[in-house]
C-alpha cells in the first residue's frame, strides 16, 4: 500500500509508473498532464503518431473523457469491466491531443486488477499507459520484463506478480454505425458479439492510413519468429520451437521447445504467450518456430501477435 501511495504521487508530479494490469504491465502517466504523456513516447521510442489507451477506475469518468457515451458502449462496460476491454468513441476536449496522436476518438479501458485499479484511485487522475516495452518488442508479462527493458528510466516500478490474462486488451472502436475490431485480445470476439452484434474487422493498417497503431511487425522478440508450417527448415541453425500443447514426438530435433498449454486450453495459452517468447528470445537462436493455435477464442489474438511477431500480418 505504502508502494502504491508512493507511484501516484510520482504520477500526479507528472512522473511514470510502471504497474500491473490483468493483461499486460502498463507505463503509466497522468493522461491530463501532455508533459508527462510526452515522456512515456520517449522512454518507449514510440512513434507519436500510435495513440494510448486511457486507464480508468470509475466508470463515471467515461463522461468526461469521451463526448458522449452510447448505448453499446454502456452495455459493453456493464458486461466487461473491469477487465480486457478497450472502448473507443470520439475523446472530450479535456484529453490532450497527444494521448489520441491526433486521432478524434480517445480508447479507453478499466483493468480488473486490484494494484491497477488502487493506483489510478489513489492518484485521482486517469492513466495514460501504453504495454510497458520499448517500443515493437515483447509486451512484459512480469516486473522483470519491465525491469530488463526500462532498468532505471523511470521512476518505479509496481511489482504485483505474473499478468493473469497475459495478452493485451481487445480494442474496440465505437465510433462508426458498426463495432470495429482494432486489436483481437483479452476478451474473446464472440462474447462481445453476443452483446452488441456482428462486429466488423478492421482492415490492416497499411490500408488505413488513419489508424496508425497497428503496424505489421510487432509484439517481436530479437529472434525472427516463423509461423510453423510444415515441419520447416532446421538445416545447421539453432531452433527454438513454441507449441501449443505437449508434443507426442519430435521435441528432441529443437535446441528449446516451449509449450503454451498442458491441456490445450486457449485461455491459458494466452496467459503463457509473452512468458515463452521472452523465454524463447534469450537463448541465442537462430530461429523460432511458432505452431498455429486453433483460431477460435482467444486463439485469434494469440495469432495476430504470432503473425505480427513474423511480420507477416499485412
Ligand atoms: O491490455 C492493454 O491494452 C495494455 C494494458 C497496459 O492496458 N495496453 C496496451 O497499450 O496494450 P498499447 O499502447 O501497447 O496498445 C494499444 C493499442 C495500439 O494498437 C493503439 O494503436 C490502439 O490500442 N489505440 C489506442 N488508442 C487508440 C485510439 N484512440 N484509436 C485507435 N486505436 C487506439
Ligand atoms: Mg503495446
Amino acid at each position: 500500500m505504502e508502494e502504491i501511495k508512493k507511484a501516484a504521487e510520482i504520477i500526479r508530479k507528472g512522473g511514470l509508473v510502471a504497474f500491473p494490469t490483468e493483461t499486460v504491465y502498463g507505463l503509466g502517466a497522468d493522461a491530463l498532464n501532455p508533459r508527462a504523456v510526452a515522456r512515456i513516447f520517449e522512454v518507449k521510442n514510440r512513434p507519436r503518431l500510435d495513440p494510448i489507451i486511457v486507464h480508468i477506475a470509475d466508470f463515471s469518468e467515461v463522461e468526461r473523457l469521451w463526448s458522449y457515451v452510447d448505448e453499446r458502449a454502456e452495455k459493453l462496460m456493464e458486461k466487461f469491466w473491469p477487465g480486457p476491454l478497450t472502448l473507443a468513441l470520439p475523446k472530450s476536449d479535456i484529453v490532450p491531443d497527444i494521448v489520441t496522436a491526433g486521432l478524434s476518438i480517445l480508447a479507453i479501458r478499466m483493468p480488473s486488477h486490484p494494484v491497477a485499479l488502487s493506483l489510478i484511485k489513489e492518484a485521482e487522475t486517469p492513466i495514460a499507459a501504453p504495454s510497458a516495452n520499448l517500443f515493437g518488442y515483447l509486451s512484459p508479462t512480469s516486473a522483470e520484463h519491465v525491469k530488463e527493458q526500462f532498468g532505471n528510466k523511470i521512476e518505479l516500478i509496481l511489482d504485483g506478480g505474473r499478468c493473469p490474462v497475459g495478452i493485451e486488451s481487445t480494442v474496440i472502436s465505437l465510433a462508426e454505425k458498426k463495432p470495429l475490431l482494432l486489436r483481437p485480445g483479452g476478451v474473446a470476439l464472440e462474447e462481445i458479439e453476443n452483446i452488441v452484434g456482428k462486429v466488423e474487422i478492421a482492415p490492416p493498417a497499411s490500408a488505413r492510413p488513419q489508424s496508425p497503431g497497428q503496424l505489421s511487425r510487432h509484439y517481436s522478440p530479437r529472434t525472427p519468429v516463423k509461423i510453423l508450417v510444415g515441419k520447416g527448415e532446421r538445416e545447421g541453425k539453432k531452433v527454438g520451437l513454441l507449441v501449443f500443447t505437449p508434443r507426442a514426438s519430435g521435441e528432441g530435433e529443437y535446441e528449446v521447445v516451449e509449450t503454451l498449454s498442458s491441456k490445450g486450453d486457449l485461455v491459458e495459452a494466452a496467459a503463457n504467450l509473452f512468458l515463452c517468447l521472452h523465454r524463447l528470445d534469450r537463448k541465442g537462436l537462430d530461429v523460432i518456430y511458432a505452431e498455429p493455435v486453433p483460431e477460435v477464442g482467444l486463439g485469434r489474438a494469440i495469432m495476430d501477435r504470432l503473425r505480427k511477431a513474423a511480420g507477416t500480418l499485412d
